[in-house]
């Protein structure tokens, strides 16, 4: 049985004051959802206000990138061990940081290496393009990332990574995969590599999120699907209602 997953990314929304008000609202409407994992992916400044905010709650924090070296001459950017102690999850391979800055594959696995190695969990953030889909490559470009962002980690490291399946001409478009797509592309793209790379018992335990467009009228559909685990939300986590209404219907949908 895998515990579902919802994930609020925040994107470049909330300042530091504005994410702490929002952490305190949404304690006690999430609290009684133990089913579901439920984290918070604020913006970097906004992690300190908002880990301590959740301090003892069971809503876990998490960051929207990392660097993959622990220290360096490398402006702008935030390491492993500077987010140790802050957060429990790290979105990393998100189409936003792929395509505005250069995020590779390469980086992505030395990402995923570095935060493994620190104690941290990855969310790793996969997904095609419109053209790519429209090409018939969705698989094999999907099931490309995930090989390339697996490249190296252990089978014991398994039970600490999720995977995010994100469509990018669904993220933020409201145009959504129907559930039956998402069910399948993650089936054949992401949970078939596994088992091939890790053998089907293991890629059996991996949580796989779907992502892109997904709000409360959708998402017991999508958690209704068998190979689908829990969701990764931009615009409909930043509203304690909205997000508050995804965490139960995952619930609800997983039966938990
Ligand atoms: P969206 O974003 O829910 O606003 O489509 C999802 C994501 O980018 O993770």
């Amino acid at each position: 049985m895998r515990l579902p997953i919802v994930a609020g990314n925040w994107k470049m929304y909330k300042t530091p004051a504005e994410a702490a008000e929002f952490a305190q609202a949404i304690i006690a409407p999430l609290l009684p959802f133990e089913g579901v994992e439920r984290v918070v992916c604020p913006p970097f400044v906004a992690i300190p206000a908002v880990a301590a905010a959740l301090r003892g709650t069971p809503i876990k924090v998490g960051a929207q990138n990392v660097h993959q070296e622990p220290h360096g001459a490398y402006t702008g950017s935030v390491s492993v061990p500077m987010l140790q102690g802050l957060v429990e999850y790290v979105i990393i391979g998100h189409s936003e940081v792929r395509q505005y800055q250069g995020e590779t594959d390469a980086m992505i696995n030395a990402k995923a290496k570095a935060l493994l190695a620190g104690g941290l969990k990855p969310i790793i953030a996969v997904g095609e393009s419109l053209a790519q889909r429209e090409e018939g490559q969705t698989v094999a470009h999907v099931g490309g990332q995930v090989r390339a962002a697996f490249e190296g980690i252990p089978p014991e490291s398994l039970a600490n990574v999720v995977i995010a399946y994100e469509p990018i001409w669904a993220i933020g478009t409201g145009r959504n995969a129907s559930p039956e797509d998402a069910n399948q592309t993650i089936k054949e793209a992401v949970r078939d590599v596994l088992a091939e790379l890790y053998g089907a018992a293991a890629a059996e335990t991996v949580r796989i999120q779907y992502g892109g467009s997904v709000k409360p009228e959708n998402m017991l559909a999508y958690m209704s699907m068998p190979e689908i685990d829990g969701a990764l939300v931009g615009g409909a986590s930043l509203k304690v209602n909205d997000f508050t209404a995804l965490v139960r219907l995952a619930q609800e949908a997983k039966g938990a």
